[in-house]
């Protein structure tokens, strides 16, 4: 017997951003299946979730080893008989001028960023197209809308999972399946700490909202387009980002 919920599956589940769409879709309640690197964050995570009467399973994967990644969504199909939503978070950075950047942290960041999410996708669309129901929605980043400098490997990353998104869409159209990106702006979480005070202040002068946002400002978009209340729209990019692109 298939489960009852609606089942999400979500990558880079264990913390910042995707811990807090996690947090969302199981408030909403989805059954939510995060995988992550770090084991015990992940295992505080499904406490905390479970603490707030979700439903959770957490597992540890490297999303860049695309057999592994396609292994795990076969696997929670074959557990629950469905997968109704996917939610492509997990990324990272190699920042560097791109005169400097050698080809491993160009690959490095394409196949985390862009592949796995081509290969999750690829996983995830068959049961949702025989259910005639999806979502699919893939983290982007405003630096994949308008470039960043010191940023040549990820924001060609994240623009190619606009690109790659749009094409799913128009191909899962007719089955009723929507696919969509989310790009965030300057959020506040482990990925930007490490950045330098002063960069942080020049980045606060281009937000007209005039902060940085936080991770619930993302879950809050995802949610939304994880839900029944999104069925007309597919194909988009929603950048939630203070106004930083408009
Ligand atoms: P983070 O660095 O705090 O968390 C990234 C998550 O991805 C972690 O859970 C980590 O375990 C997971 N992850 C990374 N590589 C992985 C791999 N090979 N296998 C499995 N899991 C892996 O990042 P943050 O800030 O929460 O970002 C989440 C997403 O949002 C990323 O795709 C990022 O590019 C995007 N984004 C973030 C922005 C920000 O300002 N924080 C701005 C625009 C986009």
């Amino acid at each position: 017997m298939p489960t009852e919920k609606r089942v999400a599956y979500v990558t880079g589940g264990s913390r910042g951003i995707g811990e807090a769409i996690v947090h969302a879709l199981a408030a909403d309640g989805c059954h939510v299946v995060a995988v992550a690197r770090n084991k015990e964050k992940l295992d505080a995570l499904a406490k905390a979730v479970g603490e707030k009467g979700g439903s959770i399973e957490v597992a540890t994967l490297d999303i860049a080893d695309s057999a592994a990644l396609t292994a795990s969504i076969e696997q929670t199909i074959e557990k629950h008989g469905r997968l109704d939503i996917l939610v492509n978070n997990a990324g990272i950075t190699r920042d560097g001028l791109f005169m400097r950047m050698d080809d491993k942290d160009f690959d490095d960041v394409m196949n985390t960023n862009l592949r796995s999410a081509f290969v999750a996708c690829r996983a995830a669309a068959r049961i949702m197209i025989r259910a005639k129901w999806g979502r699919i929605i893939n983290i982007s980043s405003v630096s994949g809308l308008i470039g960043n400098a010191g940023q040549v490997n990820y924001a060609a990353s994240k623009a190619g999972v606009i690109g790659m998104t749009k094409s799913i869409a128009r191909e899962l159209a007719g089955k009723q399946v929507t696919a969509n990106c989310v790009a965030p702006g300057f959020i506040t979480t482990d990925m930007t700490d490490v950045l330098p005070q002063m960069v942080k202040d020049k980045v606060l002068e281009l937000i007209p909202l005039r902060r940085f946002g936080n991770v619930n400002d993302i879950a809050a978009a995802v949610a939304f387009l994880a839900s029944e209340k999104s069925s007309y729209i597919t194909g988009q990019v929603l950048a939630v980002d203070g106004g930083m692109t408009m």
